[in-house]
């Protein structure tokens, strides 16, 4: 199941997202990309907050074509069914993937197609769209790692063509960055935030998310970066702890991997008093928070447009008159104008009673 993703989150997008489009408008939720040089475990970070197991990982330039994933809301089918509820649709292809090990090799195929056996990179995406109960509806971004050297076919200006690569995605203001950076590399070198600040100098709409802290030097941690005192981010940096090569290579699940990534921060002496502010899980509720924040800045305006149709449905009730209150069937028309207003009026205050405030 793609369970982290709060529940009560994706009901309201979904409800949000049916009433704008039924009011002619769209709710535009924001992209997420993730951000980092080669290795530091983006393609990990951006798989734990779907749930799921299907990108490929590894050491070395494994993703080489941008991917751009949209989980798609479908409802369970009601009495549930035996058949799948959860799949994947390529855009290049004409199949449904309903075992995500398919979906990854999928992936890697239409990598070697379009860039190369030899870790080449090509800016032309990869499109999959994810279709599940469990999901709310966003677009994930996975993308190449910001490299200096050129390696096998790469051309002598990889660094800059990457770096444009990532900016096409990261410059949108639409667009939550995903700053990862590993903590067993200095964080002064760290590409993903020069990169973010680039874009987002005020660091508005920027996470940074630090992996591998089960890989620091003994004796060292990372505490100073986790609690701001090294980097200013407005959304804060998140450490966690993604499957190690040995884990992928066992076939760690993905639970298995969550409940030692707790454990790490619970009982690592440096992390104890601010496990609580890290790790996937954190991660994610984080993620839910800007997304309910991006939910309120449109709020406004639904409700204009609420208000605007409310107004319009109030005014042909009136030359209804009485008949409308009464449902007779020549005027079935009054009644549903009134039944919508109802629910216009219930929609306005069951999004005003939203608890949404970042904690
Ligand atoms: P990407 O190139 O940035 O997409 O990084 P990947 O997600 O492919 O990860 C690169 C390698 O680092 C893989 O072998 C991962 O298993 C490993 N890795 C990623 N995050 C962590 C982590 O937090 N701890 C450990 N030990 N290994 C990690
Ligand atoms: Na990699
Ligand atoms: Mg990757």
């Amino acid at each position: 199941n793609l369970t982290i993703m709060d529940s009560d989150l994706i009901k309201l997008v979904n409800k949000l997202q049916d009433t704008f489009a039924n009011l002619g408008g769209e709710l535009d939720m924001p992209q997420l990309a993730v951000v980092g040089s080669q290795s530091a475990g983006k393609s990990s970070v951006l798989e734990t907050i779907v749930g799921r197991d299907f990108l490929p990982r590894g050491q070395g330039i494994v993703t080489r074509r941008p991917l751009v994933l949209q989980l798609i809301h479908t409802p369970a089918p009601d009495p549930p069914t035996s058949t799948y509820t959860e799949w994947g649709q390529f855009l290049h292809i004409d199949k449904r993937f309903t075992d995500f090990n398919e979906i990854r090799k999928e992936i890697e195929q239409e990598t070697f197609r379009v860039a190369g056996q030899n870790k080449g990179i090509s800016k032309l995406p990869i499109h999959l769209r994810i279709y599940s109960p469990n999901v709310l509806d966003l677009t994930l971004v996975d993308l190449p790692g910001l490299t200096k050297l050129p390696v096998g076919d790469q051309p002598s200006d990889i660094e800059k063509q990457i770096r444009s690569l990532v900016i096409d995605y990261i410059s949108k203001q639409n667009c939550v960055i995903l700053a990862v950076s590993a903590a067993n590399v200095d964080l002064a070198n760290s590409e993903s935030l020069k990169l973010a600040r680039s874009v987002d100098p005020q660091g508005r709409r920027t996470i940074g998310v630090l992996t591998k802290l089960d890989l620091m030097d003994a004796g060292t941690n990372a505490l100073d970066v986790l609690t701001g005192r090294v980097y200013p981010l407005k959304l804060g940096f998140i450490g966690v702890v993604n499957r190690s090569q040995q884990d992928i290579n066992s076939e760690k699940s993905m639970s298995d991997a969550l409940d030692s990534e707790t454990e790490f921060f619970k009982n690592h002496p440096s992390y104890r008093n601010i496990a609580h502010k890290n790790g996937t899980t954190y991660l994610a509720r984080t993620l839910n928070q800007v997304l309910m924040n991006h939910i309120r800045e449109k709020l406004p305006d639904m409700k204009a447009r609420l208000n605007t149709l409310m107004g319009q449905a109030q005014q042909e009730l009136n030359t209804f008159g009485d008949d409308a209150m009464y449902g007779d069937t020549n005027q079935q028309g009054g009644l549903i104008l009134r039944l919508m207003t109802q629910f216009a009026r219930d929609f306005v205050s069951s999004i005003e009673g939203t608890n949404a405030d970042i904690s």
